[in-house]
Parts: structure tokens; C-alpha cells; sequence
């Protein structure tokens, strides 16, 4: 089965092909030149008949119909948790591997949360078709940055503050701070996607908040990365802001390790990790901002630094395209994972 995964190429479905995730994902199967024998784009009625150029060719946007995985090898999901909780495993049955990037199946024991970098090793070119979650776009960034230092030197705790960029919220995020910014001098600024104007703005609110004060944001991030790194009893702590950043999600991380070590060994681990971009100069104001991170593939890490009160506490400053390595990209690297597929970017 792995040997003929190789060999040819890949016919692929996108649900949410029209947003912001699913462009992106078409843009990355062109940049990566993705073995593309066939690709089927889905999204919701109103999109319906619209052309997609990928690869050279037009592909005609079409949506949800019993039967409409049939043949595929792959089918990515970015379309919200309902669409994926009724579609995902009726691709997986039709024989597709169902990359799957809403919440829905995340916290199912039964389906592997993939961050390629972290534990890729769960899947393989022997697997069988199935499920596979792609985790929330701040977990991805967060344990890509945590890994090294697990496999080095133990991690007691985490904590970790967002601040999440509107492209976060979808095409209609981006859209509601670009709006409030052209029309910046108004007092009263609509608002929809938000609870608040995001504009001159932070919100401490992602998602819905449960009775011990938590937003869905953070739980999630608390849970996904004890998931990811296999680490059920290790305490994290999360407190999630909205920012008027228009892409890339930042973060403060402050981590504790189970062993005292200097910040060299710890700049070497980091710069040694896949997937990882280390950016720390403070002299010379060098670190990740989210202006010079959007577009890029890697993670970004700056401002690393020992707690001067807890000398196993070390700081640092996260910063990752939510859109490619949050979502888009990380789905990709699973499937280029699991069907032995050299990127060529
Ligand atoms: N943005 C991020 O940073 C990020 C990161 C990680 C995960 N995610 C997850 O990815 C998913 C999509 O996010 P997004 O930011 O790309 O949202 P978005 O820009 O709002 O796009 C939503 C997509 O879903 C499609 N859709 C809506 N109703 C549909 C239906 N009934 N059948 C098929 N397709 C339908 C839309 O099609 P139309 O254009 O036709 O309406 C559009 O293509 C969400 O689950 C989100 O939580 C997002």
C-alpha cells in the first residue's frame, strides 16, 4: 500500500475551498507542486459553479452530496466542527484519508491529533484511510516550540498568553477590522465577528467562556497540547487576546523544565529543531513580529530568556502563520507524511 501511495498522483477534495484556510490550501498544493491528479473543491451553496486555478487547470467549486468523495485519496476539511462531525468520516469511508482542521474529532481518543514535527510518527505511508485532526492553530505553534525542550530536558509546566491575529476568525475577521480601520475615525464601529470593535483594540475573549472562567480558546490549547506531546498530566495554563494584527498569532510562553540549563543549550536545542526559526537578537530590536512572520512556513521564536526567580523558568516569544503552519500548511505536511511526498517548494 505504501509503494503505490508513492507512485502516483493523488486525487484531492477541499471542503471550504472558498476561505480563508481552504485558499490557502490551494495556494500550497501550487507552491509545494503537489502530484495533483485531481482536485475536487467544495463549499456552500453560494459558491457553488465558481472556478478554482490550481496547477494550471480550472476546478469547479461544488457542494456536499452523498457519494461526492468517491475516488479521492485525500479530502482537507476547513469548513467549521458541524461540516466535519457529518462529512469527515463519510470520506474516510469512501477511502479517503480525511485531514480534518475543525475541533470536532480533536479530543476523540480514537482519532490521532497530528503536529508532523511532534508526533508523526503516530501515522505512516502503512496507514489505513481514516480521520486525522489537525490541532487548533495556537497549539500547533506552541508545541513545535515545546518539543525540543521536552525531549531534552522534561517539562514541569506551561503557561502561555495569546495574541491572536483576525485572520484567526475567518475571511469575515480579516474583513471586519480592515473595514473598522478604513473608517477608523468613527466612535461606534460595527461589530459582528467579534464581541468587540477590534480596532485600536484587545479582547480577552476566543470562543465561548465555561463556568471556571475559561474561553473555549484556551481549553483548547490546554488539552490539544497535553494530546500532542503525550503528556497527560503536565499542567498548562492558557489566557487567550484578540489583537488587531491582521495574520500570524503571537505568543508569550513562559515554560518550566525539570532541569536547570544554560541558555546556550537551550538556543541550541531550538535552532536544532525542525520547523523552528530562531530570531533573537534584542540589541538590535530582532525578534518575530507578526507583519514579518505572515507568509512564512516556519515557527518563530525570540526573546528566549531565563526567569531571574526560578532558574528551571525560561520565557519566550512564539510567533507562527496561523493561516500556513496553523492550519493550511500543517494539513499538507500530514498528507506529504503519510503519502511519502517530497515538498518541491
Ligand atoms: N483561520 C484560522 O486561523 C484557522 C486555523 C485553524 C483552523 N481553522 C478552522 O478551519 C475552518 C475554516 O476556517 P476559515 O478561517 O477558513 O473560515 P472561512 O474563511 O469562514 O471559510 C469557511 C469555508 O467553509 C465553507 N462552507 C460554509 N458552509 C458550507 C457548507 N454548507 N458546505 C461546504 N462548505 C461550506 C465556505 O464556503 P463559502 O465561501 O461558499 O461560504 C468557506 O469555503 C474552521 O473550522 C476553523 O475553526 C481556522
Amino acid at each position: 500500500m505504501g509503494l503505490q501511495k508513492m507512485k502516483r498522483n493523488l486525487k484531492v477534495g477541499v471542503v471550504g475551498a472558498t476561505g480563508m484556510v481552504g485558499q490557502t490550501f490551494m495556494n500550497i498544493l501550487e507552491e509545494r507542486k503537489f502530484p495533483l491528479a485531481e482536485l475536487r473543491p467544495f463549499a456552500s451553496d453560494a459558491s457553488a459553479g465558481k472556478k478554482i486555478h490550481v496547477q494550471n487547470q480550472d476546478w469547479i467549486v461544488q457542494t456536499l452530496k452523498q457519494g461526492c468523495f468517491d475516488g479521492l485519496d485525500l479530502v482537507f476539511f476547513s469548513s467549521g466542527d458541524d461540516i466535519s462531525k457529518e462529512w469527515a468520516p463519510q470520506a474516510a469511508h469512501a477511502g479517503a484519508f480525511a485531514i480534518d482542521n475543525s475541533a470536532a474529532f480533536r479530543m476523540d481518543p480514537t482519532v490521532h491529533l497530528i503536529v508532523p514535527e511532534v508526533n508523526g510518527h503516530l501515522v505512516n505511508s502503512q496507514s489505513k484511510p481514516q480521520v486525522i485532526a489537525n490541532p487548533n492553530c495556537s497549539t500547533i505553534q506552541l508545541v513545535v516550540a515545546l518539543k525540543p525542550l521536552a525531549d531534552a530536558y522534561g517539562l514541569e509546566e506551561v503557561r502561555v498568553s495569546t495574541y491572536q491575529a483576525v485572520s484567526g476568525a475567518g475571511i469575515a475577521g480579516y474583513d471586519e477590522l480592515l473595514t473598522q480601520t478604513a473608517d477608523y475615525k468613527n466612535p461606534n464601529p460595527k461589530n459582528a465577528t467579534f464581541p468587540h470593535p477590534i480596532l485600536f483594540n484587545c479582547i480577552p475573549q476566543i470562543g465561548s467562556f465555561n463556568d471556571e472562567g475559561f474561553c473555549s480558546e484556551e481549553v483548547k490549547i490546554m488539552k490539544e497540547t497535553r494530546k500532542i506531546l503525550n503528556l497527560p498530566s503536565l499542567k498548562v495554563s492558557a489566557f487567550t487576546v484578540r489583537v488587531p494584527a491582521l495574520n500570524a498569532h503571537s505568543e508569550t510562553v513562559w515554560v518550566t523544565l525539570k532541569k536547570q540549563v544554560n541558555r546556550d543549550e537551550v538556543m541550541t536545542s531550538l535552532r536544532n529543531a525542525r520547523g523552528i526559526m530562531v530570531q533573537d537578537e534584542t540589541q538590535k530590536s530582532v525578534y518575530p513580529t507578526p507583519r514579518n512572520v505572515s507568509g512564512e512556513d516556519p515557527v518563530y521564536i525570540g526573546r528566549i530568556h531565563k526567569d531571574p526567580e526560578n532558574p528551571l523558568m525560561w520565557l519566550m516569544w512564539v510567533v507562527s502563520d496561523n493561516i500556513r503552519k496553523g492550519a493550511a500548511l500543517n494539513g499538507m505536511q500530514i498528507a506529504e507524511h503519510i503519502f511519502d511526498i517530497k515538498p518541491q517548494a
